[in-house]
């Protein structure tokens, strides 16, 4: 994929399909390190198939139907020298999946995180009656939507509303202008 921001939106879209109520995507970026969470309170992996996504060689089979989001996410963190790590669980008490992925960004193979505005918009109006929060930090200052926040000053205006969609995409860009170095 030619763009991180792409990936996320796959990693974001399984959360939304495992009924999460609330997604956080979280990215950091601290020295060379870029680092992509997401974190949601859905209905967990089983143990079946965390073994199977955890497994880096489990794409190579072709008699069984597999995605595509996690070893995609996966190859363009290890393709600069990182790594995945997936936490996933189904207990009724804590259920939920955690899916860190840590790139170096002075890698000749880092892929630029490209249209992420567009992203988090899409994200947004994807999370269907769940919440979503995106978070950036950077060391020049953080981007965030909360769409909890959000829907209290929407007072039930949805929000796949096509304004409310460039309002989040500008409020997005917005940000990224004001911590530009
Ligand atoms: N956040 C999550 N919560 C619960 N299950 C998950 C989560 N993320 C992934 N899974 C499980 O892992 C499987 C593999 O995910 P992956 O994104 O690699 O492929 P997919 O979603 O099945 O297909 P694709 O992403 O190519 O449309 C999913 O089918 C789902 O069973
Ligand atoms: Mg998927």
């Amino acid at each position: 994929m030619k763009e991180l921001s792409l990936n996320i939106l796959d990693i974001a879209q399984n959360s939304f399909t495992a009924g999460a109520s609330l997604t956080e995507i979280l990215l950091t970026e601290k020295e060379n390190r870029f680092i992509i969470q997401v974190k949601d309170d859905g209905c967990g992996m089983s143990e079946e198939t965390l073994l199977k996504v955890s497994n880096p060689f489990y794409t190579t089979r072709t008699t069984r139907k597999v995605g595509l989001g996690i070893p995609l996410f996966r190859l363009a963190a290890e393709q600069t020298g990182g790594y995945i790590e997936i936490q996933s669980s189904q207990k009724p008490e804590d259920h939920g999946t955690v899916i860190t992925g840590v790139f170096f960004k002075d890698h000749i193979d880092f892929t630029p995180l490209g249209d992420i505005a567009s992203t988090v918009c899409l994200l947004a109006q994807g999370c269907g009656n769940g919440d979503m929060v995106f978070r950036h930090q950077t060391e020049n200052g953080e981007v965030e939507l909360d769409t909890r926040a959000l829907r209290e000053v929407l007072q039930g205006l949805p929000l796949s509303n096509p304004d409310v969609q460039l309002w989040i995409k500008d409020y997005v860009k917005q940000q990224y202008e004001n911590i530009k170095m």
